[in-house]
This record gives structure tokens, C-alpha cells and sequence, in this order.
């Protein structure tokens, strides 16, 4: 009955336990205010960015694809944004003189990074990973729709626990095989969202979790 052979940790346990316990009704109270107050529901939120780089340019009209620059984004729980060298592959021989990457040759440079702003971004006691979603078929444009038309981009999807709730409870339509999440425009091949996810559902076995711990840890 290894039940109730208590390890040498499980005071400690107690002890923390107790201090949850303390603690709790303030930590709700808390998480609740902080949950009704606008900063989480900042849909259309679009921070002036210190250099105006273009999605529409880069990933729209000349079609590069998202991981040339968010290339943790199917290992990682962050999508990471590019470092200026990724941009210098390019501009360190286009538009060398143009004074809109000035901020970019200085950190080039400097080896400063750029102060880019951050657009999106849950409550620290809410963990997101886009590997988990990347890897089974979440598209980069459900959650943040069309990027490549985006000039500048901003926030397109609440972001709220009852946004991600609604998915993770019916993900059928959201599916897609996983070579295509960064493509903008794919469409179910047999016009039926629903089927056709309820189908790669049953074979990748897609089972979102909906229980606290998944995301609050
Ligand atoms: C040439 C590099 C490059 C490519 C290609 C690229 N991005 Fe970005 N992305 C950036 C940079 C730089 C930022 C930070 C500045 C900004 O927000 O515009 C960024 C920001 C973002 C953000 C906002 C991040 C935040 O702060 O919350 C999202 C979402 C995003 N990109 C999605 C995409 C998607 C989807 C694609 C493919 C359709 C893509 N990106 C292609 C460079 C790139
Ligand atoms: C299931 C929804 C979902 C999908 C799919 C998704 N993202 Fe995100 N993305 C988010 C959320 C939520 C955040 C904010 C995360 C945070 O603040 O911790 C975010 C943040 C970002 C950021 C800012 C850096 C970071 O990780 O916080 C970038 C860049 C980004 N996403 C790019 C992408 C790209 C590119 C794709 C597709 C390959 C993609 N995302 C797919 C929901 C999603
Ligand atoms: C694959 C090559 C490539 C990469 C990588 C790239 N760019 Fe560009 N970028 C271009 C090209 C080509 C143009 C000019 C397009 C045109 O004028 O039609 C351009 C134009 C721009 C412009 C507009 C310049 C002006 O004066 O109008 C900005 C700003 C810019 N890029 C920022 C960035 C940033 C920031 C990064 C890194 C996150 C980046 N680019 C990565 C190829 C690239
Ligand atoms: C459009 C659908 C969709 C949205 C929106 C969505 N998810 Fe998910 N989520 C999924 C799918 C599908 C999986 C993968 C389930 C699997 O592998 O069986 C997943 C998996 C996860 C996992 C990994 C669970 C594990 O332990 O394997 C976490 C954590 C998670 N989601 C958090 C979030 C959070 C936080 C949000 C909101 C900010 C969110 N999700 C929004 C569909 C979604
Ligand atoms: C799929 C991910 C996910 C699951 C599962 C989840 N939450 Fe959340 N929760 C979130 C996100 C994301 C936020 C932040 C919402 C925001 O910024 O508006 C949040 C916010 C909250 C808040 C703050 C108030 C609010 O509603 O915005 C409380 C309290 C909370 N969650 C409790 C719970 C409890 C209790 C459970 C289990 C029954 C749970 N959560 C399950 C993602 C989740």
C-alpha cells in the first residue's frame, strides 16, 4: 500500500498546502478582477512597432513562409521573433540605404536586438505552447488570422479562457494535416470543415484536455 508510505518530501508538502490554502481566497479574487479588466480582451490591440516591417511584403506578396522567421514554432512553446541577422540575411544587400531599417543596421551593429513589441500576450498563470497545437493541425491563421494581408499586426482573437475552452472542447473544425499550418488560404478538400476534422481527429487521436492543470500550472 505504497499510499501511505509518505516520502520525506510530504511535510513540505503540507507546509505548502497550508499556504495554498492561506492564500487561495485572495489568488481567486485576484485572478477574477484581473480576468474582468480590459487588458485581457484587447482584441485589435496593434502596438507602433520601432521599424515598420510588413507582413503583407514579407509573407504575403513575396510569400516566405512563417518558420523562416518563427522557426520555434513547432518545437517550442514560443514562437520566437527573429533576431536582426535573420532580417540582414537579406538587407545586408536590398534597400542597404533605406532609412526605415536604420533601426536594424544599429542593432545589427550594436548587437542590441530590436525593440520590437510584444502584440500578444496571456497572464503569466495562463501557459500557451504553440508546439501542442502547431504539431496537430492548429493553423497559425485561426488563432491569429491573416497575418500575410496584416501591414501591421495586431490582436484578431480574444485570447480569453472561454475562447480557448471552446475549441478544446470541439476542435473538429479547426483541424488541418499539420504540413499545412502556415498556409493562409487552405480550405478542407471535401468543403466539409467539420467532417473532415472529425475524421483527422479519429486518426491523430486529437484530445484536448479542458481540465485546470492544462493550463494553469
Ligand atoms: C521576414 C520575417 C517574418 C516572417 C516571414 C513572418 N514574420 Fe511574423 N513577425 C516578424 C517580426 C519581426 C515580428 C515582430 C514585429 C511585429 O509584430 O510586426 C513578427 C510578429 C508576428 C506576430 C505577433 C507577435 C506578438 O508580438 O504577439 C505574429 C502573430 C506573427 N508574426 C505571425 C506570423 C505568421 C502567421 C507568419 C506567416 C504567415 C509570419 N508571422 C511571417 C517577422 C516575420
Ligand atoms: C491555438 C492558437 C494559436 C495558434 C495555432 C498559433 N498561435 Fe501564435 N500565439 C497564440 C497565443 C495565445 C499567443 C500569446 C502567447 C503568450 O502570451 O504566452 C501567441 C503568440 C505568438 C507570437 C509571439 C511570441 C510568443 O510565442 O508569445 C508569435 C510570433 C506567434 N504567436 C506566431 C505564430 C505562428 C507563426 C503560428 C503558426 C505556425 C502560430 N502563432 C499559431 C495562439 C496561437
Ligand atoms: C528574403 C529576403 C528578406 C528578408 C529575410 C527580410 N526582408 Fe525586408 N524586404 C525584402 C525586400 C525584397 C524588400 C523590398 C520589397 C519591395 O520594395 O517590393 C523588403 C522591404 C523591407 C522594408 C521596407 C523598406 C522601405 O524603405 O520601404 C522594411 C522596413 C523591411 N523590409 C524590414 C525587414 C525586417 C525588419 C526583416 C526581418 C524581420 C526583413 N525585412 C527581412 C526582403 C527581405
Ligand atoms: C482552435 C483550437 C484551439 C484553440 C483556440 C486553443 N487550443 Fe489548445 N489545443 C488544441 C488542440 C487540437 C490541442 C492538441 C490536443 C492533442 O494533442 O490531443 C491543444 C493542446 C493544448 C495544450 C497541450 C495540452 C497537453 O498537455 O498536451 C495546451 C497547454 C493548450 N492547448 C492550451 C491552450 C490555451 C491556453 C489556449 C488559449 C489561449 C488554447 N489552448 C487555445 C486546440 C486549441
Ligand atoms: C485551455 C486552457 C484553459 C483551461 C483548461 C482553463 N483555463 Fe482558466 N484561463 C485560461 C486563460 C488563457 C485565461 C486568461 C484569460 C484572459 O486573459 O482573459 C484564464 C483565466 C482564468 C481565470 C481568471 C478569470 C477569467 O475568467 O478570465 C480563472 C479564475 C481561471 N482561468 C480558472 C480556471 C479553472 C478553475 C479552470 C478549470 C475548471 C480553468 N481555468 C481551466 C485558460 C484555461
Amino acid at each position: 500500500m505504497s499510499l501511505f508510505v509518505f516520502p520525506r518530501w510530504a511535510n513540505k508538502t503540507r507546509q505548502l498546502a497550508g499556504l495554498f490554502l492561506s492564500t487561495a481566497p485572495i489568488y481567486v479574487i485576484g485572478l477574477v478582477w484581473y480576468g474582468a479588466s480590459p487588458k485581457t480582451t484587447d482584441v485589435g490591440y496593434q502596438p507602433k512597432q520601432p521599424v515598420p516591417y510588413s507582413h503583407q511584403l514579407h509573407a504575403g506578396q513575396m510569400g516566405m513562409d512563417c518558420r523562416y522567421c518563427h522557426n520555434t514554432v513547432e518545437k517550442a512553446a514560443h514562437a520566437a521573433v527573429p533576431p536582426t541577422a535573420t532580417c540582414m540575411n537579406c538587407h545586408s544587400k536590398v534597400w542597404t540605404t533605406s532609412p526605415k531599417l536604420a533601426p536594424v543596421r544599429d542593432s545589427y551593429a550594436s548587437g542590441l536586438p530590436v525593440e520590437w513589441i510584444k502584440v500578444h500576450d496571456l497572464p503569466d498563470y495562463a501557459y500557451f505552447n504553440h508546439s501542442a497545437h502547431v504539431t496537430r493541425g492548429v493553423g497559425c491563421v485561426t488563432c491569429h488570422d491573416r497575418v500575410d494581408q496584416m501591414e501591421e499586426v495586431y490582436q484578431a482573437q480574444p485570447l480569453s479562457m472561454s475562447w480557448c475552452l471552446d475549441c478544446h472542447r470541439h476542435p473538429e473544425p479547426n483541424l488541418r494535416p499539420p504540413s499545412e499550418v502556415t498556409n493562409m488560404t487552405w480550405k478542407a478538400p471535401n468543403g466539409d470543415p467539420e467532417a473532415y476534422g472529425a475524421k483527422l481527429r479519429a486518426e491523430n487521436h486529437i484530445n484536448p484536455p479542458t481540465d485546470c492543470s492544462t493550463c494553469h500550472r
